[in-house]
This record gives C-alpha cells, sequence and structure tokens, in this order.
C-alpha cells in the first residue's frame, strides 16, 4: 500500500506527487527527482543535460544554497517548506519563446486559484503578487543547440522565516500569511508540474496567442503608473498591456512603446 504525503508542510514527496498528476502527463516525464538541498534545481536540470539526459524533466529541493532569481539576484531558499521546483523542456530548434513566461505565470496563478488562492495578479514579465506582494517568482532559462533547450524554475513562498523576509528588497507574502489552510505542498507541486506540462504542450503548438487575450485579466500594471530602472536611468511611464509577442507596452510622453527586455527592474511609482 502507498502512503500518501499529505498536509502543507510534509516532506517533498515523489509518490504523492505523482499521485496528484494525470497518467499522461507524469508518463511525459524522464525523470522527477527530488532533493533535502542543491545549489539550484535549475542548475540540477542543466547538468542533467550535460550528460546528454534531454527528456523533460523535474527537480524539486527542499534547499537551495545559491537559489537564482531574475537579473543575477538571489532567491532566498530556506529549508521552511516553501517550493522550489524546476523543469526541463526541450522544444524544438524552431521554437520561438517570447512570452513563454507569462504563459507560465497564467498557468500557475490558475493553479493556485483552484487550491483557492484568490486576488492573484501577475507583475509584467513573471512576478506572482497578492496586493502588490509578492508570492512567487519564475526564472526562464534557455540554451541553444539541436533543440531549443529550456529550464523554468518556480519559487513559490509557503513560510518566510522573519530571518529571510529581512533579507528580501521587496514587499513579499507566503501561503502561510494569506490563507487560513494552507494547501498540501505535495498536492500542488503535481497540479502545478501537470499544468506547466500542459502549458508548454499548447505554447510549443501555438506560440502565446492563447494566452495575450487574457491578460488583461492577470494584468498587475493595468494601467499604472511604473518606473523602468535600468543600470542608472530610471523612466516613469504609463504601462499598457502586453503586445501579441508578450512584450510590455507602455506610453512615454505620449508616444507608445515596447519592452521585451526582462532584465528591466519594474517598480509601482505610487
Ligand atoms: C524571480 O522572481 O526572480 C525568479 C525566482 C525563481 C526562483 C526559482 S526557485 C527554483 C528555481 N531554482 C532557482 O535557482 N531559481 C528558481
Amino acid at each position: 500500500m502507498t502512503v500518501i504525503e499529505s498536509g502543507p508542510f510534509a516532506p517533498l514527496s515523489r509518490s504523492a506527487i505523482r499521485h496528484a498528476m494525470s497518467d499522461s502527463s507524469y508518463q511525459q516525464l524522464g525523470d522527477l527527482s527530488i532533493y533535502e538541498s542543491v545549489a539550484s534545481t535549475n542548475d540540477q536540470l542543466w547538468q542533467r543535460l550535460e550528460k546528454g539526459l534531454n527528456t523533460p524533466a523535474v527537480c524539486l529541493s527542499e534547499h537551495q544554497t545559491a537559489g537564482r532569481g531574475r537579473r543575477g539576484d538571489q532567491w532566498q531558499s530556506p529549508p521552511a517548506g516553501n517550493l522550489y521546483l524546476s523543469l526541463f523542456w526541450p522544444f524544438p530548434a524552431n521554437t520561438l519563446q517570447n512570452g513563454l513566461s507569462i504563459a507560465i505565470g497564467i498557468g500557475l496563478i490558475n493553479t493556485l486559484k483552484a487550491h483557492g488562492i484568490s486576488d492573484l495578479q501577475l507583475k509584467w514579465p513573471n512576478d506572482i503578487l497578492v496586493n502588490r506582494h509578492k508570492l512567487a517568482g519564475i526564472l526562464v532559462e534557455s540554451r541553444f543547440g539541436n533543440q531549443h533547450n529550456t529550464v523554468i524554475g518556480v519559487g513559490l513562498n509557503f513560510k518566510l522565516p522573519t530571518a529571510t523576509r529581512d533579507k528580501i528588497q521587496q514587499p513579499t507574502t507566503s501561503l502561510q500569511q494569506l490563507c487560513t489552510e494552507v494547501p498540501c505542498r505535495n498536492e500542488l507541486a503535481g497540479h502545478l508540474i501537470q499544468n506547466m506540462i500542459e502549458t508548454l504542450t499548447l505554447f510549443q503548438a501555438r506560440g502565446l496567442q492563447d494566452f495575450v487575450p487574457l491578460w488583461s485579466q492577470y494584468d498587475a500594471l493595468h494601467n499604472a503608473t511604473i518606473q523602468l530602472i535600468s543600470d542608472d536611468v530610471t523612466q516613469t511611464v504609463k504601462a499598457q498591456g502586453i503586445d501579441e509577442n508578450g512584450a510590455l507596452r507602455y506610453e512615454h510622453q505620449n508616444q507608445l512603446h515596447t519592452l521585451s527586455n526582462s532584465h528591466v527592474s519594474i517598480r509601482f511609482a505610487s
């Protein structure tokens, strides 16, 4: 008999995660690994590729010693029952990846909504916010070769110890703060992996076209006055949604512009 590990903070369990997934999604994975501690779950999957293993795969860890965020930031990853999850996906070489993080972000919000978590929004390109406080982040990394190899890392805060929260330079939140009943981490991980596989399959076939019309329902920056910060330059502009490629549209001095460079930091101006 298989015992399924349940409860919000039960240890990560391969069988419990597998139990939450459909057979067809699970069978697409060449590997689903769980670690106590790694440098970064994204790096773990790149190392797997370097060994010649190029099938879809998932890696989770209870703790990361060098968790990475976007723009070279650290992702604080204490062993506190959070989700540090990465998925490797080998796209065919000709796949355009514009807007992939948007598709994944919409899928992550829908998965969380199905677990009763509401008022979630996406701050372009891929921060999951509740009332302007960050609950989760997504890091998409790509390497080109015979295939368009991609690792998508998701960090989702279940519980943030005060010492960790103090190290983070922006308003943050966690499921423990938001929910009266925190969802089961293994079950949520299984549903999230399944959603990511379905999203990647759809994105590979049809690009971003099914996601762009949905964006306004998720857009945390909708018509907001924001600051675009890059190196020493700060511009104050008005956000205007996204274009068909997932680039941010914004108005500056009565002219419409687009931004596809996710290395620019975005802040609410008010
Ligand atoms: C961000 O908002 O800056 C993206 C954060 C992504 C963090 C996750 S945690 C799992 C995976 N492994 C990493 O080293 N980073 C991503």
